[in-house]
């Protein structure tokens, strides 16, 4: 064999190489973006998975943050570091680490473009549009509308101070996908679990005209039909337009009320997904001497152990929107919302936008409370026979953990 020939295998072997980890680069980039543009996609196929396993439907609430589909984007963003990570110590010695140099520019070009999205349409110049309320005929919501007016501008100046450092930075997609959408009355609603968001839904099918009356949908109708769009549904123009023409609002309420909402509502009560899911992680985590049918059932789970895996920055299941902070649901001070309820006030909140927004007369927000319906609400009452359950320091931890909301939506701490 002449050495002229080995140099050249040795060549062609190198080639081959690097086509095949140039190919395999291109591959996985390509289907990182496809996941990153199809989160609903991969969410969907996560919901069949557990309906085949689960003969009990899932809320598909829960499927958003199930913790299979957490630790896939957990692994799938460790990947991507160690990508690119992998590229760098390339780049000087090789070709491929050119190619792969301008292939991740082209990549971060691609963010940046997104980020400028973001920017020019809403994070720049966050302007507050003025309410429209030609259509408010009475006097009889003024006092609503006072407080309507004092939220804004409350909101409106927080963010203009907070967000001056501490942008919140995040994905369009990501940003808008609790957001349900009512093109009739041409309404964005940010969906907050444990305040109101059940009765909302009825509200807007109803007004897409998807059911004749509120009283006539059920939970299930609500939460696992398939009625009403979100707003990561549409492509980039639609969500544009859509943020800067449409009434967007969303309704807040007390931190702690929500949480021991949650709590109550997943955990004192049979559930399968709650207790097999969280439940098991939380008892094998935070109790001592657990019995072994409380390990295999999750049942039983203490407000102090729930609130043990709320802080634990290692938490052994991720986290729940029933439970996650409302500035990472709905980002209050990216979007500008234009009216902003408060579930302590939510029937008069919720008719008075109605009327804003030109919604028939007889259509008024319901009253009812479906799920557990004969448990006393969750009131402040309430709230403190929970909170004397912990400690000082857990109660100001927990406090830290959602002090975002307290300040966007001005909120204050229960004394205890
Ligand atoms: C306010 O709402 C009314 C009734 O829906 C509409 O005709 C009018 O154009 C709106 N005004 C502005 C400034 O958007
Ligand atoms: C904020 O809350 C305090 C205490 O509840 C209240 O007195 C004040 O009016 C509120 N401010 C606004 C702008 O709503």
């Amino acid at each position: 064999m002449q050495p002229s020939d080995s140099v050249m295998n040795l060549r062609q072997v190198f080639v081959t190489v690097l086509m095949f980890g140039v190919a395999g680069l291109l591959l996985f980039m390509y289907l990182q973006a496809w996941i990153e543009e199809h989160p609903t996609a991969s969410g969907e196929k996560l919901q069949q998975q557990i309906i085949n396993q689960d003969s009990k439907l899932p809320h598909p609430e829960e499927l958003a943050t199930a913790p299979k589909y957490q630790s896939a984007a957990a692994n799938l963003n460790k990947r991507r570091t160690t990508v690119i990570m992998g590229r760098h110590s390339q780049e000087k010695a090789s070709p491929l680490g050119e190619i792969a140099s301008s292939l991740v520019s082209r990549l971060s070009e691609q963010q940046k473009m997104t980020e400028a999205f973001l920017k020019q349409q809403v994070n720049l110049s966050p302007v507050m549009r003025p309410l429209n309320k030609s259509l408010i005929k009475d006097d009889r919501w003024k006092n609503i509308d006072e407080a309507q007016e004092k939220r804004r501008y409350f909101l409106y100046d927080f963010c203009k101070k907070y967000s001056s450092e501490n942008r919140l930075r995040t994905h369009l997609v990501r940003m808008v996908s609790r957001i349900y959408v009512e093109d009739r009355h041409k309404i964005l609603y940010c969906e907050v679990p444990k305040a109101g968001c059940s009765n909302w839904k009825r509200i807007l099918m109803v007004l897409n005209g998807l059911a004749s009356s509120a009283y006539s949908i059920s939970h299930d109708a609500v939460h696992y039909g398939k009625h009403l769009k979100k707003l990561d549904s549409y492509d980039l123009k639609g969500i544009q337009t859509r943020l800067n023409t449409y009434t967007k609002t969303i309704f807040v309420r007390d931190p702690m009320e929500r949480l021991v909402s949650a709590f109550r509502d997943k955990f004192e009560h049979p559930n399968s997904y709650y207790h097999p899911v969280f439940g098991k992680a939380i008892i094998k985590k935070y109790r001592l001497n657990a019995h072994e049918e409380a390990l295999k059932t999750g049942s039983g789970v203490k407000f102090k152990e729930f609130v043990r895996y709320l802080l634990d920055s290692q938490r052994p299941v991720g986290m729940d929107i029933h439970w996650e902070q409302i500035s990472r649901l709905c980002y209050p001070c990216l979007i500008n919302y234009d009216f902003i309820g408060k579930f302590e006030t939510l029937e008069e909140d919720a008719n008075y936008f109605l009327q804003l927004i030109g919604a028939p007369a007889e259509l008024k927000f319901p009253n009812f409370k479906d799920r557990h319906s004969s448990d006393e609400r969750t009131n402040m009452e309430v709230v403190r026979q929970y909170l004397k359950e912990l400690s000082d320091t857990e109660r100001q931890l927990t406090y830290d953990f959602y002090y975002l909301d307290y300040l966007m939506f001005n909120y204050t701490m229960p004394i205890v």
